[in-house]
């Protein structure tokens, strides 16, 4: 009985009255993709419009030092998030971009050894990709076996004989699974590797503690933890930011101009050329207050206990393929399958259309694991869940797959 008080500590219900989206006839699993915004999230963006609607950094005026001070002010609280001081927080735009800000700025050489994976979203594959034609870096995937767990003493081998970085997920935005970061982390400081981790589907979910890690960059997104669209953010480890070429300078970003040469800025702002996103970065640290007010191990457990109950659900019905593991104590609340003989894509619109079920179909943007590992070049559907789901709502959720699985249509024609 003790998840059942682990659950009770999240006031479900209570959580939903702070989500307008959130309505009858519409269940959202789609958070993987983007969160749904509450309203203490809207409001604090609302009121730097209608309040103190002024840039940052740049004026000596009450709206503009207040919405410096406001910007500041998330800066600290996605530092708490993580266990990070607020000069490592970065803003960016999103995780694609904290993830090429590294493999852009690193001053990577030929032959340097970057180690990534099979299980990696695009954002962390292709960039390497690139990095090999471009610098002609050495580059190592890293594989999975029929289940797509990664091989991990392949990884250990590979750190050991030598490499400049390890850039790998936390948790798999296609299966779900955790992956051993603080494991990975030590093995890097170990060997002198620099570890850079995509904490876009493992921030939002769980405590992260980027000393406990022991990583040296973590890239996270706003949109998929509560926030707005168009603020994510990148810790760089203090001590590393002077050896990291921006992405963009300009404005903001400089500490002297002369007519032929320029100094940058140290810290955080040596990043943040140009005006920010400042509602949105508000918005991105108010949901960090928000979920960090609720608790991230009692969201952590909620999600845990509506993963385990649509496991449990889906398990017995034959005509669905689930990947990854099923071991629900291994997963976050992220879900792929597929039903026997439907296309991915009819699948989700069947469930829209049957009951007002929101979930991802199709590639996940990890096409590499999906044609390599999990042999499904066409796809796979995702349902994923978060803070404001219930239980009925999984509920719904397999009983509608099951009608559509039955039938090969939700019969909402
Ligand atoms: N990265 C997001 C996803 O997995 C967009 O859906």
């Amino acid at each position: 009985m003790q998840s059942l008080e682990i659950i009770a500590m999240l006031n479900v219900e209570a959580v939903r009255k702070d989500f307008p989206f959130i309505r009858p006839g519409r269940v959202y699993l789609d958070s993987s993709s983007s969160s749904l915004t509450p309203e203490p999230v809207l409001a604090r963006m609302l009121e730097y419009y209608r309040d103190y609607r002024a840039n940052v950094g740049r004026g000596i005026y009450a709206a503009s030092r207040r919405a410096t001070d406001e910007i500041e002010a998330a800066r600290k609280k996605l530092a708490r998030l993580i266990n990070a001081n607020p000069e490592e927080i970065i803003f960016v735009r999103n995780t694609s971009e904290a993830m090429n800000l590294v493999a852009s700025g690193l001053n990577l050489r030929p032959g340097d050894k970057v180690i990534t994976t099979i299980q990696e979203h695009h954002s962390n594959y292709i960039i390497w990709l690139r990095e090999k034609a471009r610098r002609r870096i050495d580059l190592r995937v890293i594989g999975a076996d029929a289940l797509g767990d990664l091989n991990l003493s392949e990884i250990h081998g590979e750190i050991e004989k030598g490499a400049k970085l390890v850039s790998m997920t936390h948790v798999s935005n296609v299966l779900g699974v955790r992956n051993p970061v603080e494991e990975i982390g030590k093995v890097c400081r170990e060997n002198g590797a620099l570890l850079l981790v995509d904490g876009a589907q493992s921030v939002p979910h769980m405590r992260i503690d980027v000393k406990r890690i022991g990583c040296d960059f973590l890239a996270f997104s706003g949109h998929k933890m509560c926030g707005p669209t168009g603020a994510g953010a990148l810790y760089i480890r203090k001590d590393l930011q002077g050896d990291l070429e921006p992405l963009c300078i300009g404005g903001g970003s400089i500490e002297d101009v002369g007519v032929d040469y320029y100094a940058l800025r140290a810290g955080p702002y040596r990043f943040e050329a140009g005006t920010p996103a400042i509602a949105e970065v508000i918005g991105m640290g108010a949901a960090a207050e928000y979920l960090m007010d609720i608790g991230m191990e009692n969201i952590e457990a909620h999600e845990a206990e509506l993963t385990r109950e649509m496991l449990e659900g889906m398990k017995g019905n034959r005509k669905l393929k689930i990947y990854g593991s099923i071991d629900p104590k291994r997963r976050n609340g992220i879900i792929s399958f597929n039903v026997e003989g439907m296309d991915p894509h009819d699948v989700a619109i069947d469930l829209d259309r049957a009951a007002g079920i929101m979930v991802r179909s199709g590639h996940h943007c990890a096409l590499p694991l999906m044609k390599e590992v999990l042999r499904i070049g066409t796809g796979s559907v995702r349902a994923s869940v978060y803070l404001y789901n219930t239980k009925s709502e999984v509920r719904t959720f397999v009983e509608t797959l099951s009608k559509i699985s039955e039938s090969g249509t939700g019969g909402a024609g």
